[in-house]
C-alpha cells in the first residue's frame, strides 16, 4: 500500500493540526453517538475530537495508518477503535454514527468508489448527522497534469499505471452530490502553502464541505 511507505518515512504528512471545518463545528455533532473517521491516516483529525471527549472510530486500508494511530492514541491516553479495512469492507458495529470525516479521500477515487463511499455514507447515518468532506477541484493547477499524464477514466478522473486515481470535483458538484442533504458550509478555494514532509511547496484549490443528514 502507497500510504504505508508515505507514513513510514514521514511523521506527521498532513501536519499536526486538525481540518479547519472540524475545529469550527465539532460543537454541533452530537455526543452521544460515535464519529467515523474514513481514511484516518496518521489521526491528526480523530486524535483531536478523542481529546475533545468524542467517541471515534477510524478505519484505513494502510496498516501503517492503523499502527500510527493506536500507538499514538495510547501515548496520549484516549481511547480509540481503529480497523485496518477499506471502506467498501467496513462493517460497523454500532450504526447510526453521528459525524463521519471524509478528509482528503475523494480526490484518490475513482467515481464507482466514490458512489459507494456516499451509498455507505447514508447507511451509515440518520437525520442530523454531520458528513465532513475535503476534495481538490477541477480548477487545481494538478488538474492539468494529472489530465495530460495519466489515462482518463471518467469524468474529471484519472488513472496511472498502478492504479492509483485522482478525482476532481467541478465548482459546486459537491452540494449536487449531497443534494439531499442539507448544506452547512460550503468554501471552495485556493489553500495553504504546505508541504508533505520534505517534499516540495504545494498549494491546491480545495473544497471544503460540511453537510447535514435531512
Ligand atoms: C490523503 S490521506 C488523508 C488522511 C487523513 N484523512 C488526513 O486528513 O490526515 C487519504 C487516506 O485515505 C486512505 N484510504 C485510501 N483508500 C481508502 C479506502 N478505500 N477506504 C478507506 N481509506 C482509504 C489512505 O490510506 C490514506 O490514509
Amino acid at each position: 500500500m502507497m500510504y504505508d511507505k508515505i507514513y513510514e518515512n514521514t511523521k506527521h504528512v498532513f501536519g499536526i493540526n486538525p481540518e479547519f471545518i472540524l475545529k469550527k463545528y465539532a460543537r454541533k455533532i452530537d455526543r452521544t453517538k460515535p464519529v467515523l473517521d474514513i481514511g484516518i491516516g496518521q489521526g491528526r483529525n480523530s486524535l483531536y475530537l478523542l481529546k475533545e471527549g468524542f467517541n471515534v472510530e477510524g478505519i484505513d486500508p494502510s496498516r501503517v495508518a492503523i499502527e500510527t494511530v493506536l500507538t499514538v492514541s495510547q501515548k496520549e491516553n484516549v481511547k480509540i477503535n481503529a480497523y485496518q479495512t477499506d471502506f467498501r469492507d467496513f462493517i460497523p458495529k454500532e450504526i447510526p454514527y453521528s459525524a463521519i470525516l471524509v478528509f482528503g479521500l475523494i480526490q484518490i477515487l475513482d467515481w464507482d468508489s466514490i458512489h459507494t463511499l456516499m451509498d455507505r455514507i447514508n447507511q451509515w447515518t440518520q437525520k442530523g448527522s454531520l458528513i465532513f468532506i475535503t476534495a481538490f477541484s477541477t480548477n487545481d493547477s494538478m488538474y492539468k497534469k494529472y489530465s495530460k499524464d495519466w489515462m482518463k477514466v471518467g469524468k474529471n478522473s484519472f488513472r496511472d499505471e498502478n492504479d492509483n486515481y485522482r478525482t476532481f470535483l467541478e465548482p459546486n458538484e459537491i452540494v449536487e452530490l449531497f443534494k439531499d442533504y442539507r448544506s452547512i458550509y460550503h468554501w471552495e478555494g485556493l489553500g495553504p502553502e504546505h508541504r508533505h514532509g520534505n517534499s516540495p511547496i504545494e498549494q491546491h484549490e480545495l473544497i471544503e464541505f460540511v453537510t447535514e443528514k435531512d
